[in-house]
Order: structure tokens, then C-alpha cells, then sequence
């Protein structure tokens, strides 16, 4: 018989006390978190969040957190029988082709990512045909099949490094063409770029960033590289979401302005209480599709599983594991 004791609820409760009453908490989420946590332990499940994941969700019922980067990494050695990701669906692919063996759920189908719906395997190989010998560094948030088509992988951590371990002057960076114009600004390297976008961080301007400036002097402004160059130019930072994070636990900044997804700042006050985060607050539909409920249901029935033809397994697998090796 397995011991599923679970933590008491002021344990439970405790990561995001600074953030959330109390109330709140216990009529909103307490009973689901302690759902999930018996659910892990029954069935030797690890969850994986993404730094996007609500606070709940980020604090309390996940096992390792991160940027994409972190994520793989943590998927390649994990030593569990199942893993779950609360993110989102590309996340959930990447971690399956660094664990074929085992049983990787994603608890909303639903929860993709406008950069992957943005190029196909087709799109890829008639770049390659229109500018042959030219290497293809697929970013991250993309399908298994446009990976496949591709010589490396990179996340917006590593971009740079990727892009420069190639020793060329010129690459196919696809498909976020703002992230591939924000490395060709900081490497000099030329990008063949194509024209997908995130959907949240395209929304971000120079100007509204001089206006939170002006509102709030002293402010600093960390903006996410799938920003447009524009406001990368116009902020004091810029890196993955785990380097943002990285840059507040180092400068300690008295107020921030995270020029990215709202969960990043809710997640980063329950840990910060002397930062004060100025929220510009874009928030990202496909994360959002995760919730307590949704992971809860999917570990009672153990779906949805993440299945990979395998035709494209090794080939994509290669793609993201070249990177690792970086
Ligand atoms: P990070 O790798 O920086 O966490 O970014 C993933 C993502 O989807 C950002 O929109
Ligand atoms: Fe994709 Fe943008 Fe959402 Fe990240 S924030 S998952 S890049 S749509």
C-alpha cells in the first residue's frame, strides 16, 4: 500500500501567502492541490512548469520550474514514469523526444503557441531549397515536424551561443523573425528570418515603454527577445524568461517592468516582496489553457498523451539534443 500523506494546508499555502489570501486560496485551489499531489505520488509523476504558469500552479503543485531551455534540460533526466508539463504544447513535444519511453501528458491539447502554428515542414524545406547550404536554426517554440527539417534548435537563453557555435555568416533562424532580428542586432550574423510572431510579445511598443518610464521614474525595463527589436532597443534587459529572472535576483531592482506575460511578475512577487513589479500585462491564451482543475483531471485519467510519429523522432530529437550539447 502506498503512503500518500500529503503536506498539512499552512505548508501547502505558504509559497504564495505574500500574494493570495488565505480565503481565497482555500475555496479556490486548496482542494485541487492536494488532488494533484496525492495523484503524483500515486503515480511517480513529476510536473514541469513554465515560468508563465499561474501562481498556484507555479508554486504550489509543481516539481521543477523554468524557461524551455531548464525544461529540457530537466526532461532529459528525470526519474519518474510520467511527466506533465503546465505549458504548453511544444514543451510538452520536446520533452517527449528526450524521453520516448516515457508517458508525457499535456493537460489541455489546446495549449499551443502562435510561433509553432506559424511555419510548417513544407515552409522549411522551400527555405532550404531557396538558399542551399545556409544552416536552419529552429527556435524552440515549434513543431516536432519543422524541427525534424532542422540542423539546430535554440531557446531564447541560448540563441546567441547557438548561433555563434555555427562559425558561419549567415543562418536561417526561424520562425520568430523578431527574436532572429534581435540576435542578428547583438551577433552581426545575418538571419534569413521568417514572419511568425509571438502573439503576446508583438503587442509590446517603444512607446508604451517611455510612458511607463514617465510614470514611473527609475523603473527598469527587462523585455523578453520576442519582443520587436524596437523595444528590446528601448529596455535595459533583455533575456529568457529564467535570465529575468536571473537579472532581478542579482540587480534587486526597487521596481521592474518584465515587458512579457503577466504570470512572470505575479509568480516573481510571492518571491521578490521588495520589488515592486509595474505590470504591463499581456497574457498569453495558450499557458492560460492550464489550470488546477486541468491538471488534476489529467492525471486521474492519464491524458493527453504526447505521441510522436516516429518518422520524425529521430531526426527532431537530433535538432534539440545538438543544442543541449552547447
Ligand atoms: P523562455 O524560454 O524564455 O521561457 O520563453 C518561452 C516562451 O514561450 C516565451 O514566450
Ligand atoms: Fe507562444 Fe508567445 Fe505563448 Fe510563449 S507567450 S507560448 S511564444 S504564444
Amino acid at each position: 500500500m502506498l503512503a500518500l500523506n500529503i503536506p498539512d494546508r499552512d505548508t501547502l499555502y505558504q509559497p504564495v501567502a505574500s500574494i493570495m489570501a488565505r480565503d481565497f486560496w482555500e475555496e479556490r485551489y486548496a482542494a485541487d492541490i492536494e488532488a494533484i499531489i496525492r495523484l503524483k505520488k500515486q503515480h511517480n509523476a513529476v510536473i514541469l512548469a513554465h515560468n508563465y504558469q499561474t501562481p498556484e500552479i507555479f508554486h504550489c503543485v509543481s516539481d521543477i520550474r523554468g524557461d524551455s531551455l531548464a525544461l529540457a534540460r530537466a526532461a532529459q533526466n528525470i526519474d519518474a514514469d510520467i511527466i506533465l508539463m503546465a505549458g504548453v504544447h511544444f514543451m510538452a513535444e520536446t520533452a517527449k523526444l528526450l524521453n520516448t519511453e516515457k508517458k508525457i501528458l499535456i493537460p489541455d491539447v489546446a495549449a499551443g503557441c502562435s510561433l509553432a502554428e506559424g511555419i510548417t515542414a513544407e515552409n522549411v524545406r522551400s527555405l532550404k531549397q531557396a538558399y542551399p547550404g545556409v544552416p536552419v536554426v529552429t527556435y524552440v517554440n515549434s513543431t516536432a515536424a519543422v524541427k525534424a527539417e532542422s540542423d539546430i534548435c535554440c531557446t531564447s537563453g541560448n540563441a546567441r551561443k547557438v548561433v555563434e557555435s555555427l562559425n558561419v555568416p549567415r543562418v536561417i533562424m526561424i520562425p520568430d523573425e523578431f527574436l532572429a532580428r534581435n540576435i542578428q542586432a547583438e551577433t552581426g550574423i545575418e538571419m534569413i528570418t521568417w514572419p511568425a510572431h509571438c502573439e503576446v510579445h508583438e503587442r509590446f511598443t517603444p512607446q508604451e515603454i517611455r510612458q511607463y518610464r514617465r510614470m514611473h521614474p527609475g523603473v527598469k525595463v527587462v523585455a523578453h527577445p520576442e519582443c520587436p527589436p524596437e523595444v528590446v532597443e528601448a529596455a535595459d534587459y533583455s533575456g529568457s524568461t529564467a535570465q529575468m529572472i536571473a537579472y532581478i535576483a542579482e540587480e534587486k531592482p526597487e521596481k521592474v517592468l518584465l515587458v512579457t506575460e503577466c504570470s512572470m511578475s505575479d509568480n516573481l512577487a510571492a518571491e521578490y516582496p521588495n520589488t515592486t513589479f509595474v505590470r504591463p500585462c499581456n497574457l498569453c491564451p495558450h499557458m492560460k489553457c492550464i489550470t488546477l482543475p486541468a491538471i488534476r483531471k489529467s492525471l486521474e485519467n492519464l491524458e493527453a498523451e504526447i505521441v510522436i510519429p516516429e518518422s520524425l523522432q529521430e531526426r527532431a530529437r537530433l535538432a534539440v539534443e545538438r543544442m543541449l550539447l552547447i
